[in-house]
């Protein structure tokens, strides 16, 4: 990674740390911007700091975190392999889910980590996160393991859907289809990344990246939630 963007990842982080972009800000003990390699080939992406991911200031650090710290070991990676965040940065209240207007607040920020970090491979974690990167309305049910070629704001990754891991620690046959799509990811972070139809060749130089964009030009549909 060079400079400038390792740079720049750590301004963004640093900007979302003072954010009132919505009422979430209010209830937060402290933004959960991301962690891990900031050069990773593979993002991972949740819903929403919990309790401890609140009071820790990182995210997956509780019981969801320390399944997903097993899913990867299986698949011979750690947290230091991977940038993990979430599509909200502050806890909702009472880990409610997150609400529209939240996740419009809140986009840019993701669309930001994505760009600077470039990963391969974005795995998306449960159906917020799934929803809004895809620009589709299905369901994680529907979709999980299920690779997606996409250009996300300006940069081409493969989308790929999954279980949220907190869904899948108390139902056995969830966590059973967690596990079958999870070891599919290094296969997926071995293929070719060839230029993505419909990818620009440059990034605009903009703060505020726009949103996903499917490569086969479907319309968009935003408002999902
Ligand atoms: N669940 C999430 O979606 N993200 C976290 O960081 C923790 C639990």
């Amino acid at each position: 990674m060079d400079d400038g963007r390792a740079r720049s990842l750590e301004q963004s982080a640093s900007d979302a740390t003072g954010c009132t972009r919505c009422a979430l800000a209010e209830g937060r003990t402290q933004v959960v911007f991301g962690s891990g390699d900031p050069d990773a080939d593979l993002m991972l992406v949740g819903e929403a700091p919990g309790f401890h991911e609140d009071r820790h200031g990182a995210p997956f650090v509780g019981e969801a975190g320390q399944l997903l710290d097993r899913l990867l070991a299986g698949i011979g990676l750690d947290r230091d392999d991977v940038y993990v965040t979430n599509t909200l940065k502050c806890r909702p209240p009472g880990n409610r889910d997150p609400q529209p207007d939240e996740i419009a607040a809140c986009e840019p920020y993701l669309f930001r980590q994505i760009e600077l970090v470039r990963p391969a491979v974005v795995a998306t974690l449960g159906n917020f996160a799934t929803k809004l990167l895809s620009g589709r309305p299905d369901g994680i049910t529907r979709v999980h393991g299920q690779e997606l070629e996409l250009v996300l704001g300006t940069t081409p990754v493969l989308l790929y859907p999954l279980y949220h891991p907190a869904a899948a620690l108390y139902t056995p046959s969830m966590l059973r289809v967690l596990e079958t799509d999870f070891a599919r990811i290094p296969d997926l972070l071995g293929r070719d990344r060839g230029p993505v139809e419909g990818a620009p060749a440059a990034a605009p130089d903009t703060t505020i990246p726009p949103g996903p964009r499917e490569t086969a030009g479907a319309p968009l549909q935003l408002g999902l939630f």
